[in-house]
Parts: C-alpha cells; structure tokens; sequence
C-alpha cells in the first residue's frame, strides 16, 4: 500500500510546535471533526498523516526529552485542547546550535541546555525527513540560515520558513533549491485568521469600493516568548506585516505596527486594526477592530496544510519555491498576489493544472 505517512523534522519546539502537535492530535481523536480546518484533506492527504520524526532546541527543559514531553516544558504555553495528550512518540529532542537563538532577553525564560550541538544535517538524514519546520525565534538569522543550509544545502530536503527571515525569498536559496531538488515554502507563516489576513481583506474592501486608503496600523499583544521577543527584536516582524498590506496597494499608505508583551495573556493575542481613509469626495473615514485569538493555534492551522502541500511537491518531484502556497499562506512570499488569485493558483496547484 502507497505510504501516505508525511515525516517532518521541526526545528524551535515552542509554542507553535506545541500547537501543531497537539492539534494533529485533536483531529486524530475525533476525526469526524473537521471544524477549524482550510481543508480537511489536501491530494488525498489527511493532517494526521503528519508525523514528527526528529525536532531540535536549545532549552534545557527540552532537549534529550520525548518531544511529546518537551512540548509541554516551560516557557510553552500554547492553548490546550481539552482531553488531548500527545503520547510519546519515540523522537528526542536535539540539541541545536544556540547562534543567535536565545539572546540575553530569551534567556530570561529559555535556559540554554549545556551540551554540544548535535550534526543537524545527519540528523536529519538519519531520521528520513521529508521537510524541516523552521520555528525559532525571529532575527535569529544565524541559526535560521544555518537550519536552512542543514535541510537544503545538507539533507537535501524540502524547508517550511515559518519565521521572518528572509531564505525562501533570497535568490540564493532558491538556486540551492532547485539544484538540490526540493521545495521550499515561506517566508514567515500568515496565520489562519490572523492580523495579516485581516488586514489585506480589509485593505482589498476599501479598494474595491473605491476608498482611499491614507494610514493604517496593527497593534498586537500577547503574553509569549514571541511577543517578549518582538518587542526586544522585531524588524522582520514589522517589515513582512507591513508589506503584506502596502504591496497590495497601488499607491503609498502609511503603515505602523506595533507589539507589546502581556504576560497574564500567555498565547492568547489580541489585535487592534485601525484604518483611516476617504470615501466620496475624500469625506473622512474612521474604522477600528479588535481581534482575540489563540496566536500558536492560529500558526498551526496554516503550518498543516503547508506541510501538505510540499508532500505534494515531493510526490510530483517540483523543486523550488512553491510560488501560490507561498502567496496565499505566507506574509512575504517571494511573489505577492492578491489573496484570491492566490488560492486560484493554489487550487489550480492541487488539481495538477499548475506546476506550483
Ligand atoms: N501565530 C504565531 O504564533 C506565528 C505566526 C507567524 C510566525 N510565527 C513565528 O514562528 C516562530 C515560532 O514561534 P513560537 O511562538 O513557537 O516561538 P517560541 O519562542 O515559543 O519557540 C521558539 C523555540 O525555538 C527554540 N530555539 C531558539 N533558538 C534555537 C536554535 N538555535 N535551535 C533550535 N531551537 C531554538 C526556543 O528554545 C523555543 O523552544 C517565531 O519566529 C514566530 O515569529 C508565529
């Protein structure tokens, strides 16, 4: 029997790690529930034919446990769904190169474990990994480039760049790609229902009912290690939320973001929208919104069909950046398209119509 059975390798187990593990989980145990999912199967893939067969981190509490258990180790606080456990699952977390990882403001909450990196790239190998996960930090560009090279350049697999870090978007990367024959998706996942959907829905409203756009901002807040994370390092952060809306604009808007960390929140995000702009006649507009969501869970229902779609690539032996899965579920995807050419092109991609 064909093996349907997807093997990732997840680098950064942290709350988007927890999320994602636990959520397959959830699905696994009620499979006619199908309620939170974009798509309940993808080229006759089910989320539960995920399965993790090697992960990496830094912090002490994790490494050289079942990852079922480091998933639940401190500083992870993702939200969790009733009656779910993960069971062990045979895989222990490695230790990965620290780099640029887990800075002094991290460090605060993430103990780096004292023990010699493990060969990422072997590991990786050994383990027979389809893809690697990228969820470490954001600006750790170092490490993300290193896990990059290790599942590119090294393992020769395919990579998911869950974080702002520019690699499926560097010219460079995407060479090594396709020479080496693997997908690549990313860069920095658009969560399910997130800010950055949001706001290009809302921006793309008001140019289709010929509003003028003239400022916008998006103020986040939550009480994770990303948030205590971005507000020390944010700048990718604030450079792929602010392009994923301007690009879609045919003209200059001015665009803030902002992030502040709320401890007694834990992975529960709060987002504030508000644009301004004209109507007829340029008479003035005023509009405001707020967003509650559990941030991790938000990340881990794009993350599974991510996963997905580049099994599908590596069933059809396409190489390089997986151009319409990058639009329509990253926030700076090599090439920007309008969300709903996007998920053409997506679906277009899934049927066999489109190459990628
Ligand atoms: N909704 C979302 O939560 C969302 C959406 C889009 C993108 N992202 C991005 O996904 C990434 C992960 O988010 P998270 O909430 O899980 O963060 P997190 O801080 O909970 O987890 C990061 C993990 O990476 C580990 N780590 C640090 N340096 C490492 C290294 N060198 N090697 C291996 N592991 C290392 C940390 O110990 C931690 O376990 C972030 O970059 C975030 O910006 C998250």
């Amino acid at each position: 029997m064909e093996n349907r059975t997807i093997r990732v390798a997840i680098a950064g187990v942290g709350n988007c790690c927890q999320a994602l593990l636990e959520g397959i989980e959830y699905y696994r145990k009620h499979p006619e529930d199908t309620r939170g999912l974009m798509n309940p199967e993808i080229g006759g893939y089910q989320v539960t034919d995920i399965v993790p067969v090697a992960a990496f981190d830094v912090n002490a509490h994790k490494v050289g446990r079942d990852l079922s258990e480091a998933i639940l180790a401190p500083p992870n606080t993702a939200y969790r769904y009733a009656g779910v456990t993960v069971k062990p699952c045979g895989v222990t977390v490695k230790m990965g190169p620290v780099l640029d990882g887990n800075p002094a403001h991290l460090a605060e909450f993430v103990p780096t474990a004292d023990l010699e990196p493990c060969d990422v790239a072997q590991e990786l190998i050994d383990s027979g990994a389809e893809m690697l996960l990228n969820f470490i930090p954001t600006e750790s560009h170092d490490a993300a480039r290193f896990y990059a090279d290790a599942a590119i350049k090294g393992a020769g697999i395919g990579f998911v760049n869950g974080m702002p870090t520019l690699i499926v978007s560097d010219p460079g990367y995407q060479q090594a790609a396709e020479q080496r024959g693997v997908p690549i998706i990313g860069d920095d996942v658009k969560s399910q229902f997130g800010g950055t959907a949001i706001h290009r829905a809302l921006a793309t409203l008001m140019q289709n009912r010929g509003v003028h756009l003239d400022e916008t901002y998006q103020i986040n807040f939550a009480g994770n290690t990303d948030f205590a994370n971005l507000m020390a390092r944010g700048k990718s952060k604030h450079r792929s939320k602010q392009e994923a809306v301007t690009s879609l604009m045919p003209y200059p808007v001015t665009m803030s973001t902002g992030f502040t960390h709320v401890e007694l929140m834990k992975d529960r995000k709060t987002t504030i929208f508000l644009l301004r702009g004209g109507n007829f006649g340029n008479a003035p507009l005023h509009f405001e919104a707020k967003l509650e969501v559990e941030d991790s869970a938000n990340f881990a229902g794009v993350m599974v069909d991510m996963i997905r779609y580049m099994r599908l690539a590596l069933d059809r032996n396409v190489a390089g950046v997986l151009d319409s899965a990058c639009a329509f579920l990253t926030k700076h995807p090599p090439v920007q398209m309008p969300d709903d050419v996007a998920l053409d092109h997506l679906r277009a991609y899934v049927a066999g119509t489109r190459e990628r």
